[in-house]
Protein backbone atom coordinates (compact mmCIF):
# COMPACT_ATOMS: atom_id res chain seq x y z
CA UNK A 1 0.00 0.00 0.00
CA UNK A 2 1.24 3.76 -0.93
CA UNK A 3 -0.12 6.71 0.34
CA UNK A 4 -0.76 9.72 -2.42
CA UNK A 5 0.04 13.03 -1.02
CA UNK A 6 0.73 16.24 -2.39
CA UNK A 7 3.99 17.56 -1.80
CA UNK A 8 4.24 20.26 1.04
CA UNK A 9 7.55 22.60 1.96
CA UNK A 10 7.95 20.29 4.87
CA UNK A 11 8.43 16.97 2.40
CA UNK A 12 10.59 18.93 -0.24
CA UNK A 13 14.49 17.76 1.26
CA UNK A 14 13.05 14.06 1.22
CA UNK A 15 11.76 14.47 -2.47
CA UNK A 16 14.95 16.50 -3.24
CA UNK A 17 17.31 14.07 -2.07
CA UNK A 18 15.39 11.21 -4.08
CA UNK A 19 15.80 13.51 -7.13
CA UNK A 20 19.54 13.44 -6.59
CA UNK A 21 19.88 9.60 -6.28
CA UNK A 22 17.37 9.21 -9.38
CA UNK A 23 19.28 11.61 -11.94
CA UNK A 24 22.74 12.30 -13.09
CA UNK A 25 24.70 14.77 -10.34
CA UNK A 26 24.60 18.48 -11.67
CA UNK A 27 20.48 18.15 -12.49
CA UNK A 28 20.13 21.27 -11.35
CA UNK A 29 22.39 22.96 -13.41
CA UNK A 30 20.49 21.71 -16.68
CA UNK A 31 18.26 25.01 -18.22
CA UNK A 32 14.82 23.74 -17.49
CA UNK A 33 15.67 24.60 -14.17
CA UNK A 34 16.53 28.01 -14.86
CA UNK A 35 12.89 28.38 -16.10
CA UNK A 36 11.40 27.39 -12.14
CA UNK A 37 14.17 29.55 -10.21
CA UNK A 38 12.38 32.07 -8.50
CA UNK A 39 8.63 30.64 -9.18
CA UNK A 40 6.65 28.35 -7.32
CA UNK A 41 5.17 24.99 -8.28
CA UNK A 42 1.86 24.36 -9.11
CA UNK A 43 1.29 22.90 -5.32
CA UNK A 44 -2.18 21.08 -6.08
CA UNK A 45 0.17 19.12 -8.77
CA UNK A 46 3.43 18.01 -7.26
CA UNK A 47 2.20 15.03 -5.63
CA UNK A 48 4.55 11.87 -3.88
CA UNK A 49 4.16 8.42 -2.91
CA UNK A 50 5.01 6.99 0.64
CA UNK A 51 5.53 3.66 1.10
CA UNK A 52 4.61 2.05 3.94
CA UNK A 53 8.09 2.58 5.73
CA UNK A 54 6.69 6.14 4.86
CA UNK A 55 9.65 6.95 2.89
CA UNK A 56 8.93 8.57 -0.42
CA UNK A 57 8.96 6.14 -3.02
CA UNK A 58 8.11 8.51 -6.12
CA UNK A 59 7.71 11.77 -7.13
CA UNK A 60 6.31 14.14 -9.65
CA UNK A 61 6.16 18.12 -9.80
CA UNK A 62 5.32 21.06 -12.18
CA UNK A 63 6.27 24.52 -12.84
CA UNK A 64 4.18 27.44 -15.20
CA UNK A 65 5.75 28.47 -17.95
CA UNK A 66 5.17 30.55 -20.88
CA UNK A 67 5.57 29.78 -24.88
CA UNK A 68 5.02 32.58 -26.54
CA UNK A 69 1.88 34.42 -24.47
CA UNK A 70 0.42 30.80 -24.12
CA UNK A 71 0.62 29.60 -20.27
CA UNK A 72 2.20 26.36 -20.34
CA UNK A 73 2.19 23.49 -17.71
CA UNK A 74 6.09 22.18 -17.57
CA UNK A 75 6.38 18.95 -16.01
CA UNK A 76 9.31 17.76 -14.11
CA UNK A 77 11.67 16.06 -13.00
CA UNK A 78 9.78 12.84 -11.43
CA UNK A 79 11.04 9.91 -10.75
CA UNK A 80 10.97 6.38 -8.78
CA UNK A 81 13.09 5.03 -6.69
CA UNK A 82 15.77 2.89 -8.29
CA UNK A 83 14.09 0.06 -5.86
CA UNK A 84 10.60 0.21 -7.18
CA UNK A 85 11.15 1.61 -10.59
CA UNK A 86 8.99 -0.17 -13.21
CA UNK A 87 6.46 -1.39 -10.72
CA UNK A 88 4.01 1.54 -12.51
CA UNK A 89 4.62 3.86 -9.87
CA UNK A 90 5.29 6.18 -12.52
CA UNK A 91 2.43 5.83 -14.74
CA UNK A 92 0.58 6.26 -11.85
CA UNK A 93 1.87 10.00 -11.08
CA UNK A 94 2.13 11.06 -14.48
CA UNK A 95 -2.14 10.08 -14.89
CA UNK A 96 -2.97 11.09 -11.72
CA UNK A 97 -1.72 14.44 -11.97
CA UNK A 98 -2.85 14.70 -15.74
CA UNK A 99 -5.91 14.20 -14.36
CA UNK A 100 -6.14 16.95 -11.62
CA UNK A 101 -4.11 19.07 -14.14
CA UNK A 102 -6.95 19.07 -16.67
CA UNK A 103 -9.85 19.27 -13.90
CA UNK A 104 -8.05 22.50 -12.78
CA UNK A 105 -8.56 23.56 -16.45
CA UNK A 106 -4.88 23.53 -17.43
CA UNK A 107 -4.78 23.11 -21.62
CA UNK A 108 -1.76 22.12 -22.38
CA UNK A 109 1.53 20.91 -21.09
CA UNK A 110 5.36 20.62 -22.15
CA UNK A 111 7.84 18.05 -20.72
CA UNK A 112 11.63 17.57 -21.82
CA UNK A 113 12.20 14.26 -21.79
CA UNK A 114 12.61 10.44 -23.38
CA UNK A 115 9.77 10.33 -26.03
CA UNK A 116 9.70 6.56 -25.81
CA UNK A 117 8.52 6.59 -22.35
CA UNK A 118 6.19 9.84 -22.41
CA UNK A 119 4.44 8.26 -25.49
CA UNK A 120 1.96 6.04 -23.98
CA UNK A 121 0.47 9.10 -22.14
CA UNK A 122 0.14 10.97 -25.32
CA UNK A 123 2.96 13.17 -25.62
CA UNK A 124 4.12 14.12 -28.73
CA UNK A 125 7.12 15.89 -30.37
CA UNK A 126 6.23 19.72 -30.02
CA UNK A 127 7.01 21.74 -33.36
CA UNK A 128 8.56 25.46 -33.22
CA UNK A 129 8.90 25.18 -29.58
CA UNK A 130 12.49 26.20 -27.86
CA UNK A 131 13.77 25.57 -24.73
CA UNK A 132 16.64 27.42 -23.37
CA UNK A 133 19.86 25.74 -25.10
CA UNK A 134 21.58 23.27 -25.02
CA UNK A 135 18.30 20.99 -25.28
CA UNK A 136 17.73 18.38 -27.62
CA UNK A 137 14.65 19.32 -29.54
CA UNK A 138 13.16 15.77 -30.39
CA UNK A 139 13.11 15.72 -26.43
CA UNK A 140 10.78 18.97 -26.26
CA UNK A 141 7.57 17.25 -25.82
CA UNK A 142 3.62 17.91 -25.36
CA UNK A 143 0.01 17.09 -24.26
CA UNK A 144 -3.07 19.19 -24.64
CA UNK A 145 -5.43 18.79 -22.03
CA UNK A 146 -8.03 20.75 -24.35
CA UNK A 147 -8.25 20.22 -27.73
CA UNK A 148 -5.89 22.38 -30.08
CA UNK A 149 -4.58 23.71 -27.28
CA UNK A 150 -1.08 23.36 -28.90
CA UNK A 151 -2.16 24.55 -32.28
CA UNK A 152 -0.70 28.06 -33.02
CA UNK A 153 2.00 27.79 -29.89
CA UNK A 154 5.39 28.31 -30.48
CA UNK A 155 8.46 30.18 -29.61
CA UNK A 156 10.91 30.64 -27.00
CA UNK A 157 9.49 28.80 -23.45
CA UNK A 158 10.29 31.51 -20.79
CA UNK A 159 9.63 31.76 -16.72
CA UNK A 160 6.47 32.58 -15.78
CA UNK A 161 6.71 36.80 -14.43
CA UNK A 162 2.50 37.45 -14.53
CA UNK A 163 2.06 38.78 -11.25
CA UNK A 164 -1.09 37.69 -10.72
CA UNK A 165 -0.27 33.83 -11.50
CA UNK A 166 2.81 33.88 -9.10
CA UNK A 167 0.84 35.48 -6.12
CA UNK A 168 -1.88 32.74 -6.86
CA UNK A 169 0.63 29.50 -7.00
CA UNK A 170 2.29 31.39 -3.75
CA UNK A 171 -0.75 31.76 -2.12
CA UNK A 172 -1.82 27.85 -2.23
CA UNK A 173 1.47 27.04 -1.87
CA UNK A 174 0.86 27.95 2.49
CA UNK A 175 -2.07 26.21 2.51
CA UNK A 176 -1.62 24.00 5.27
CA UNK A 177 -4.39 22.00 4.86
CA UNK A 178 -2.74 20.26 1.85
CA UNK A 179 -0.91 17.44 3.83
CA UNK A 180 -4.80 16.57 4.88
CA UNK A 181 -5.49 15.19 1.17
CA UNK A 182 -3.86 12.36 1.14
CA UNK A 183 -4.95 9.45 -0.01
CA UNK A 184 -4.39 5.55 -0.15
CA UNK A 185 -3.55 3.78 -3.15
CA UNK A 186 -4.40 0.20 -3.14
CA UNK A 187 -1.31 -2.37 -4.42
CA UNK A 188 -2.26 -6.13 -5.29
CA UNK A 189 0.42 -8.29 -4.43
CA UNK A 190 1.55 -9.40 -7.81
CA UNK A 191 -0.55 -7.29 -9.57
CA UNK A 192 1.03 -3.97 -8.88
CA UNK A 193 0.43 -2.07 -12.16
CA UNK A 194 -3.33 -3.06 -12.80
CA UNK A 195 -4.28 -2.32 -9.36
CA UNK A 196 -2.33 1.45 -9.64
CA UNK A 197 -3.79 1.99 -13.35
CA UNK A 198 -7.22 1.36 -12.22
CA UNK A 199 -6.47 4.11 -9.16
CA UNK A 200 -6.80 7.50 -11.37
CA UNK A 201 -9.81 9.57 -11.19
CA UNK A 202 -11.90 8.90 -14.67
CA UNK A 203 -10.55 5.62 -14.33
CA UNK A 204 -12.21 4.88 -11.34
CA UNK A 205 -15.39 6.43 -12.40
CA UNK A 206 -15.55 4.66 -15.47
CA UNK A 207 -15.52 1.56 -13.49
CA UNK A 208 -18.33 2.79 -11.23
CA UNK A 209 -20.46 3.50 -14.15
CA UNK A 210 -19.71 0.21 -15.62
CA UNK A 211 -20.47 -1.68 -12.11
CA UNK A 212 -23.69 0.43 -11.76
CA UNK A 213 -24.97 -0.28 -15.43
CA UNK A 214 -23.90 -3.83 -14.81
CA UNK A 215 -25.83 -4.31 -11.36
CA UNK A 216 -29.19 -2.44 -13.20
CA UNK A 217 -28.85 -5.19 -16.18
CA UNK A 218 -28.99 -7.59 -13.81
CA UNK A 219 -31.42 -6.82 -11.51
CA UNK A 220 -33.77 -5.33 -14.74
C1 LIG B 1 11.29 7.09 -15.84
C2 LIG B 1 10.59 6.71 -14.56
C3 LIG B 1 9.97 7.94 -13.91
C4 LIG B 1 9.46 5.72 -14.91
O1 LIG B 1 8.77 5.34 -13.74
P1 LIG B 1 8.54 3.77 -13.44
O2 LIG B 1 7.62 3.66 -12.29
O3 LIG B 1 9.85 3.11 -13.34
O4 LIG B 1 7.83 3.33 -14.81
P2 LIG B 1 6.47 2.54 -15.00
O5 LIG B 1 6.49 1.31 -14.12
O6 LIG B 1 5.32 3.46 -14.88
O7 LIG B 1 6.61 2.10 -16.50
C5 LIG B 1 7.52 1.11 -16.84
C6 LIG B 1 7.66 1.10 -18.34
O8 LIG B 1 8.32 2.31 -18.75
C7 LIG B 1 9.47 1.96 -19.52
N1 LIG B 1 10.48 3.00 -19.32
C8 LIG B 1 10.98 3.46 -18.16
N2 LIG B 1 11.89 4.43 -18.41
C9 LIG B 1 11.95 4.56 -19.75
C10 LIG B 1 12.70 5.39 -20.62
N3 LIG B 1 13.57 6.28 -20.16
N4 LIG B 1 12.49 5.26 -21.95
C11 LIG B 1 11.58 4.38 -22.43
N5 LIG B 1 10.83 3.57 -21.66
C12 LIG B 1 11.03 3.67 -20.34
C13 LIG B 1 9.87 0.59 -19.00
O9 LIG B 1 10.65 -0.09 -19.95
C14 LIG B 1 8.50 -0.07 -18.83
O10 LIG B 1 8.01 -0.46 -20.10
P3 LIG B 1 6.85 -1.58 -20.26
O11 LIG B 1 5.60 -1.03 -19.64
O12 LIG B 1 6.72 -1.74 -21.72
O13 LIG B 1 7.38 -2.79 -19.54
C15 LIG B 1 11.55 6.01 -13.53
O14 LIG B 1 12.03 4.83 -14.10
C16 LIG B 1 12.72 6.88 -13.08
O15 LIG B 1 12.62 7.56 -12.09
N6 LIG B 1 13.86 6.87 -13.79
C17 LIG B 1 15.02 7.67 -13.42
C18 LIG B 1 14.71 9.16 -13.51
C19 LIG B 1 14.18 9.55 -14.87
O16 LIG B 1 14.73 9.14 -15.91
N7 LIG B 1 13.10 10.38 -14.86
C20 LIG B 1 12.41 10.80 -16.07
C21 LIG B 1 13.03 12.00 -16.72
S1 LIG B 1 12.23 13.52 -16.22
Amino acid sequence: MYELCPETPADTPEVEALYDLCFAPGRTALSSYRLRDGVPPVSELCLMLRNEADAVTAAIRYWPVRVGDALVLLLGPVAVHPIAQGEGLGGYLMRESLHRAEAMGWARVMLVGDAPYYKRFGFTKLEGVEMPPPTNPDRVLGLELQPGAWVDVRGAVTRETHPDVLAGLAEIGQTPSLRASCKPVAFIEGEPRAALRSETAAERQRTEAATHDRDKTRKA
